[in-house]
This record gives structure tokens, sequence and C-alpha cells, in this order.
């Protein structure tokens, strides 16, 4: 039973990436952050219940968050694409290589699984997501008033229907 609901890591609008189906797939991942470090009880048989219902899910849902991004990034000719791309792949395989070793038996710490999260959050969503951002704005795909371009707009709408 989880009783104390701690915010591990809070949203704060200097995450903003200035799109909001972006904006929002991230408060999702800082959620599943929180709720899976709100799990971490440090009773192994509870996390291994846990960390099993959640983890495609949230494979599933970041797995979509990258997809949007990296979309947006190639129909505007990104520069960082290659280099993000990379950083998304490694990210995942960091992902999955822990859910094998959980599979095939390894304890999995919720509590250091979390701190791996929360880790990229800062390094990853505040860095270089914020970029691609910038470079929007600058191109003015993201324009003035906070409106996409039509090229931005088709992905966005596009894949607002695939994640619902
Ligand atoms: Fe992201
Ligand atoms: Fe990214």
């Amino acid at each position: 039973m989880i009783e104390k609901k701690v915010n591990y890591v809070t949203w704060s609008d200097k995450y903003s990436v200035g799109i909001k189906l972006l904006d929002d797939q991230h408060k999702g991942l800082l959620n599943f952050v929180n709720d899976l470090f709100n799990h971490a009880t440090g009773n192994a048989d509870e996390e291994h219940a846990y960390f099993q219902g959640v983890i495609q899910q949230a494979k599933q849902y970041i797995a979509d968050h990258f997809v949007t991004e990296e979309e947006c990034m190639l129909a505007t000719n990104f520069w960082g694409y290659v280099e993000h791309k990379m950083a998304h792949d490694k990210f995942k395989f960091a992902v999955v290589k822990s859910v094998n070793e959980f599979n095939a038996g390894k304890i999995l710490s919720l509590s250091n699984f979390a701190d791996f999260l929360k880790d990229w959050i800062s390094s990853h969503v505040d860095i270089m997501d914020k970029q691609y951002g910038l470079y929007f704005k600058k191109i003015a795909a993201i324009k003035k008033d906070g409106q996409l371009n039509n090229v931005l707009a088709e992905i966005i709408s596009r894949r607002e229907k695939i994640s619902g």
C-alpha cells in the first residue's frame, strides 16, 4: 500500500519546447517517473509486481514520444537530428537492457531506475529537446504567437490521433 505521494521530479516551464503535445508527453514521462519513485518501497516482490505491470506501456509511451520528436526534427531539417536520434536510440537500448535483465530474473531497484530516468530528463529534455524548440522558433516553424507552421501542424495533428 502506497500512502505517501512524493513529487520526485516536478514539471517546470523551463522544460517547455513550445509545442503542447511534446510538453504533454514530457509531463507524462515525469508522472511516470514520480509514480515509479512512489512505488520504490524496497520490498522486492512489490517492486517486481509494479514494474511488470507498467513497463510495457511505458516503453510504448517513450517510443511514441521519440517518433513524434524525430518526425518534427526531420521534416524541418533540424541540424541536430542525427545526434539527437542517437541519444534516443541509446536511451531506448538502456531501458530495453534493464527490462531484459529484469525478465531474466535480476532484481531491479525501482529507486535506482527512477534515478536513471530522472537524470535522463534533466540531461536530455532540459538540454537536447530545448535545442530543437529554439530551432523551430528560429526558422518560424513555431511562429511568434505559438502557432505551428503547416509542416509541424500536420505532424502534430497526426501524432495526437495516434497517442490519443
Ligand atoms: Fe523528449
Ligand atoms: Fe528528445
